[in-house]
């Protein structure tokens, strides 16, 4: 049966929202035509809108709320902490127990600090590295999504107009009057080229801090990075005095200790968010203990003077370590088994139904593009404007048959899913390939 999208409630709390919220949204993310869909409660992988429609919850505030909605561990300890109080100008025993714990789950994070978003996780590991190199440019792949920073927005979402030669990705401003020299200090390579990315790197390898580098890019088409590519960087980074700073803001979830143990790599810097902060705003950095010495005030290498109110409080913290210890390798693996399960199911409904189209991910994330070749890169992924009326059909669709997608077609589970959820939606995916097949 499917579920009506057009609904007067949130339609009227649209029309309100327009009048105070540019666009009527406080983020991009949740625009939806022709409005909006508004929240009235969630719990587990069910949300449920003012209308009363309940949905299987694929999206998880983009990625970041890895067992789901009103989890009443969560709930509980939160609870606790609230009464205590929220924030203070002294330190609490809790943000020193969660650094053990985050520490422990990597051999190559010595030292951690704390901030409020995975934006700003980047930009104090771009800070970091500049101190610790003495050198202002930094590297990133093209269409790479690192938050909302001048640098990491440079070449986030360049369109054939303006994105120049492949081999040679022109450094495209995300802002209208971001400043050119902001622009000059980034070096954008393409995604698994290896000749490529070192031939760009080698030009500026004395200028540069750090390459920055996600190991499984949603924009880039939420593909796991070639391992030969992953190996050329590190060791071209080590060469040449340059950081490695790996962001795993999203694919920290991909194995107990983050998606760079797969690739038998160390970071120098690690960048996480999400859900590290059982669903409270939060960021951190892990790293190399040298490197961490620029943050500290007493070390004669203090370099970099950091603070931010909001770092550290005692309500992300005790959230995210109620999540983060139940996530443990038993948690991870049953729910990296319930995506195999999901991308495995798409996977057979499109050779099943014939259409053109493939699935990419890793660990407990998975993407569908409307494209018979997995993308490697960000070009690959661009989708033409053909590509982009199927996936609208296939997310509406998906939408009316009662889930909630990230919307590119990306879906990140949550541990409260069990097979059921899976089995339909797998069965959603094949009758919206079907009605698309026939549609054409
Ligand atoms: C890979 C990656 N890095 C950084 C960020 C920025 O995180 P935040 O939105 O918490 O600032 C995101 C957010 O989607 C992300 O996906």
């Amino acid at each position: 049966m499917s579920i009506p999208t057009q609904t007067t409630r949130s339609a009227d709390l649209f029309a309100r929202a327009v009048k105070v919220l540019p666009g009527g949204v406080s983020r991009n993310a949740v625009l939806r035509n022709p409005h909006p869909l508004y929240v009235d409660h969630a719990q587990g992988c069910r949300i449920v809108d003012v209308e009363g429609v309940s949905r299987i919850d694929c999206a998880n505030n983009m990625a970041s709320l890895i067992h789901g909605h009103a989890d009443p561990d969560m709930i509980q300890a939160v609870t606790t902490q609230l009464a205590k109080g929220t924030a203070f100008n002294m330190g609490t025993e809790v943000e020193i127990e969660y650094a053990e714990y985050l520490l422990s789950r990597n051999a190559g994070f010595d030292q951690l600090r704390f901030v409020n978003s995975g934006t700003e996780a980047l930009m104090l590991a771009i800070k970091a590295s500049r101190a610790f190199t003495d050198r202002p440019m930094i590297a990133k792949a093209e269409g790479a999504y690192h938050g909302a920073y001048d640098y990491v927005e440079v070449s986030q979402t360049p369109n054939p107009t303006t994105w120049g030669d492949a081999d040679r990705p022109a450094g495209v401003p995300l802002v209208s009057g971001t400043p050119e020299s902001a622009i000059n200090d980034v070096v954008v390579f393409p995604y698994n080229n290896i000749e490529k990315a070192i031939a760009l790197l080698n030009q500026h390898a004395d200028k540069l801090a750090c390459v920055v580098l996600d190991l499984m890019p949603h924009r880039v088409g939420l593909n796991p990075a070639d391992p030969d590519f992953v190996r050329a960087i590190r060791d071209w980074t080590t060469e040449n005095g340059v950081l490695l700073v790996i962001d795993e803001v999203i694919t920290f979830r991909s194995t107990y200790q983050g998606l760079q143990e797969q690739y038998g790599i160390h970071a120098d810097l690690t960048a996480m968010g999400k859900m590290i902060g059982g669903g409270f705003p939060i960021g951190a950095v892990a790293g190399n203990a040298d490197i961490m010495d620029v943050l500290n005030p007493k070390s004669k290498r203090y370099l970099y003077p950091h603070s931010g109110t909001f770092s550290g409080n005692p309500i992300s913290i005790t959230a995210g370590m109620v999540a983060m210890k139940r996530f443990n390798k038993d948690s991870v693996d049953r729910l990296n088994r319930l995506a195999k399960r999901a991308a495995g199911g798409i996977e057979a409904a499109i050779q099943e139904t014939g259409i053109a189209a493939s699935v990419t991910g890793v660990g407990s994330m998975f993407r569908v593009h409307m494209k018979p070749q997995a993308p490697t890169n960000y070009r690959e992924a661009y989708l033409t404007p053909d590509e982009a009326s199927k996936l609208n059909v296939l997310l509406d669709h998906m939408f009316d048959e009662g889930f909630v997608l990230i919307n590119t077609c990306s879906f990140a589970l949550s541990t409260p899913m069990n097979e059921a959820e899976i089995d339909a939606l797998v069965s959603a995916f094949k009758s919206g390939f079907q009605r698309i097949v026939s549609e054409s």
